[in-house]
């Protein structure tokens, strides 16, 4: 009894863009988990479907973006959803889609890597996860680590303008080759499908040897000779994305673009 008020439902929270496969059931099942842990405090997981125009650098990109309402439905309830949201473009921008969102500068986190790659990537990133958690006003939010910089970015967000929601980090799901699970695989054809996993085996090479950013420049070498277009393929610390080596912090961050779609990746370093 709480002395007849009804206590709010605690929101546990998986944005996502849609095309769903094992890795975001993932996120769902984790946050089942820990709503199903909170035993008599009422709990909702939502999963919201959007996909967001304005974090695609490549308009070529954003048109070939798969979406399967009616298989993210089933996928999302069979790992435990409460609820499915698909916001539309006009509730997330009512006043029509920007050209540019507001410029994020959360230095290294943003202007590294990926950053660095897609220029506005990360500031449509920010703008919409900030809209999607003010409206849907989540106590956790669970974000996955085959994004790192991503979810490195969305804890910064979060600790800068949202008090009292914790984003909650889940690890990367893989295929059995080791390719990490991703809504553009799908666009991969049979041997380019294959060949991706290459990515993962250079990555681990490097994270497991004794000097991993001596060996960034011969496992680019070594992706290329297979025919990668390789963007990045550098080691930085897990929280600050600065490149100092300081040990425990390092992974290995890998963007490629193989069989007309752009992959990326990351794993720890082993010391
Ligand atoms: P999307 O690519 O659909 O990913 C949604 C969430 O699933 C992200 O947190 C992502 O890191 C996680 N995810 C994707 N593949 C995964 C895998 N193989 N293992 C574990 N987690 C995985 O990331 C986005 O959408 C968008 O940028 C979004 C945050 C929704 C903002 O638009």
């Amino acid at each position: 009894m709480n002395g007849g008020f009804t206590m709010a439902p605690e929101v546990l929270f998986v944005p996502t863009m849609g095309a769903l496969h094992a890795g975001h059931g993932d996120l769902i099942r984790a946050a089942r988990k820990m709503a199903d842990g909170l035993g008599e405090r009422p709990a909702h997981v939502v999963v919201s479907i959007f996909i967001n125009p304005t974090q695609f650098d490549e308009a070529s990109d954003f048109d070939a973006y798969p979406a399967t309402p009616e298989n993210d439905l089933k996928l999302a309830e069979e790992a435990g959803a409460d609820a499915v949201v698909f916001p539309s473009v006009s509730e997330m921008y009512p006043e029509g889609v920007p050209v540019s969102t507001e410029r994020v500068d959360y230095g290294a986190l943003t202007s590294s890597l990926e950053g660095g790659k897609r220029p506005g990537h990360f500031d449509g990133v920010v703008a919409v996860v900030r809209n999607l958690m003010a409206q849907v006003k989540p106590r956790w939010a669970f974000f996955g680590e085959k994004d790192w910089q991503q979810l490195a970015v969305i804890k910064r967000l979060v600790q800068l303008e949202f008090e009292g929601v914790e984003v909650v980090p889940v690890s990367t799901k893989r295929e059995p080759d080791g390719l990490a699970m991703s809504s553009r695989n799908r666009r991969l054809s049979g041997s380019d499908r294959r060949g991706a996993s290459a990515l993962y085996s250079a990555l681990k090479r490097v994270a497991e040897s004794p000097d991993p950013p001596l060996k960034c420049a011969e496992a680019t070498a070594a992706l290329e000779s297979l025919g990668f277009d390789v963007e990045y393929f550098s080691v930085a610390q897990g929280d600050s994305l600065e490149s100092e080596w300081v040990s425990g912090k390092m992974r290995v961050f890998v963007a490629a673009r193989w069989g007309g779609v752009r992959l990326i990746d990351n794993v720890a370093c082993r010391q």
